[in-house]
């Protein structure tokens, strides 16, 4: 049985985030994520960091912060493994909590009824673009 909480170097790291990022920095191309699909991106802003993900799903891109409610520890145990196995939904791998990936709500889990943060992205002559 695996051991399901976070490491406490993940909850207590002390390296400096921020929670938005600037707009028109080219993350990558559309087709660099599959349909459905999830890809996270780490940008440095200055002296910290931002954690993020976009989840391609039905013609439609959504980014996300990279921050469980939960615990506030990031989603995925694996890179880029965000989406369930069906693809439905976002799950974050510690105590499965399960998010629409449209809208980011919190659908089932332990934090029911909270949200991921929105991360404005968008599609540009084929490019994930941050917005
Ligand atoms: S940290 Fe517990 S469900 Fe995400």
């Amino acid at each position: 049985m695996p051991d399901l909480d976070p490491p406490e170097s993940l909850i207590e790291a002390q390296r400096a985030k921020v929670w938005r990022t600037p707009p028109g920095v080219p993350l990558c191309t559309l087709e660099a994520i599959p349909e459905p699909g999830a890809r996270n991106f780490v940008l440095q802003i200055g002296e910290a960091f931002f954690h993020g993900f976009v989840v391609r799903k039905e013609g439609t891109v959504r980014g996300y912060v990279d921050r469980c409610p939960h615990m506030g520890v990031p989603l995925a145990h694996e890179l880029d493994r965000y989406l369930t196995g069906d693809g439905e939904y976002v799950m974050c791998g510690w105590h499965g909590a399960l998010f629409r990936p449209d809208t980011g709500l919190c659908v089932g889990g332990p934090c029911v009824g909270q949200s991921l943060r929105a991360w404005p992205v968008e599609v540009r002559e084929g490019m994930i673009m941050t917005a």
